[in-house]
């Protein structure tokens, strides 16, 4: 096998698997010009043999159209100053099933942009500038399994933008502005595995948003500015392994919250404002990792009350991460110390 890109003005292979339609889109986009075979956009470099395109860290303006092989599966348009992207540039190359465009300039997408590109399962738009996204913007693709929106310029994430029973398996909104994040969204993905929420400005999530996602496994909610949680939040999401609470603002967690959460292997609570836990909040979480409890930062006041934390590291140290530096922030003369460094008699436990 030769090197993929070697060349750039490399003939597609033709194999005899090719679909008849491909042949007759190649046929067509011969005819007509721009795109004809062996053809590759200025700026751009052409891998024909697995019909890649990368466009990367060049002075382009706009989609680059012309050149644009038609058999293209895999395009990327990486750190250029483009701004928009239409329905009829994209449907030059409708076998298009991953298109990656991190760090551009887009703005906006229009309703019908993807209607096109029906195999497209990924869309990486990282690093845009995306205020809003137009109703039914991803209800032609049927395919979409990854849907990247990260660091963009989000302030509300919309149900219509998402078809009824939609195949996601993969989205990330983190880095972007959302305040909320409407319940009939998520019940639109129940086949989601992965859904990133980190680093925006919500302060809730509402009661029963997540029980469609009975198959997620990691749900970052991460540097928020979440306050408190439901308590039968996440009683439905029995498949979770990663749950990252990291850096919010919360100050108590209500008894019955993990319940039922017996895969989960990592559950970050770092950076909060918790001074105790209530008990039995733990007792379910057979599966943790080793270190797979992270409880550091928070304000610990090591009185009677955080007795069943004080119990329940002295049986798991090994499953708090760093847990020598769980320490107190009251009352004044213990502040500092690590809570598993103090006596039953420090604690006021022995009555
Ligand atoms: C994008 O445009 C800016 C000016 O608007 C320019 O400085 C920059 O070099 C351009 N980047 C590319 C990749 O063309
Ligand atoms: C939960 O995860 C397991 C293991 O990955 C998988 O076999 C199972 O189908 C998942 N459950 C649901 C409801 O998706």
């Amino acid at each position: 096998m030769g090197t993929d890109g070697a060349d750039m003005t490399d003939v597609p292979l033709f194999s005899e698997t090719m679909a008849p339609r491909l042949l007759l889109v190649l046929l067509c986009s011969t005819l007509l010009g721009p795109g004809a075979t062996g053809a590759c956009p200025a700026l751009c470099r052409c891998y024909p043999r697995r019909a890649e395109v990368v466009c990367a860290g060049v002075p382009l303006t706009e989609f680059p159209s012309a050149g644009l092989p038609a058999d293209t599966t895999m395009l990327t348009i990486q750190h250029t100053n483009i701004s928009a992207i239409s329905e009829l540039q994209l449907s030059a190359t409708p076998l298009l099933e991953g298109l990656h465009l991190y760090g551009n300039h887009l703005r906006s997408l229009s309703p019908d942009v993807l209607r096109g590109v029906p195999r497209l399962h990924t869309l990486d738009l990282t690093g845009n500038r995306l205020a809003d996204l137009p109703a039914g913007v991803f209800g032609h693709a049927h395919a979409l399994t990854t849907l990247v929106l990260k660091n963009n310029l989000l302030e509300a994430a919309e149900a219509e933008w998402f078809p009824d029973h939609s195949s996601l398996t993969w989205l990330d909104l983190s880095g972007n502005r959302l305040t909320g994040l409407p319940a009939a969204l998520l019940h639109k993905l129940p086949h989601l595995e992965s859904l990133d929420l980190s680093h925006n400005r919500l302060e809730k999530i509402q009661a029963k948003s997540l029980d469609a996602l009975v198959k997620l496994e990691r749900l970052n909610l991460q540097r928020n500015k979440l306050v408190r949680l439901e308590p039968a939040l996440f009683h439905h999401t029995a498949n979770i392994t990663n749950l990252y609470l990291t850096s919010n603002r919360l100050e108590a967690l209500p008894p019955s919250m993990f319940r039922g959460l017996g895969r989960l292997r990592v559950l970050g609570l770092e950076e909060n404002q918790l001074g105790y836990l209530p008990p039995g909040l733990l007792d379910q979480l057979s599966s943790l990792d080793e270190e797979g409890l992270d409880l550091t930062a928070n304000p610990w006041s090591c009185d009677q009350k955080v007795e069943y934390l004080w119990r329940w590291l002295q049986k798991n140290k090994g499953k708090a991460f760093l847990a020598d530096t769980v320490r107190c922030a009251a009352p004044l003369p213990l502040a500092g110390r690590p809570l598993l460094s103090l006596t039953e008699s420090e604690l006021n436990l022995e009555s």
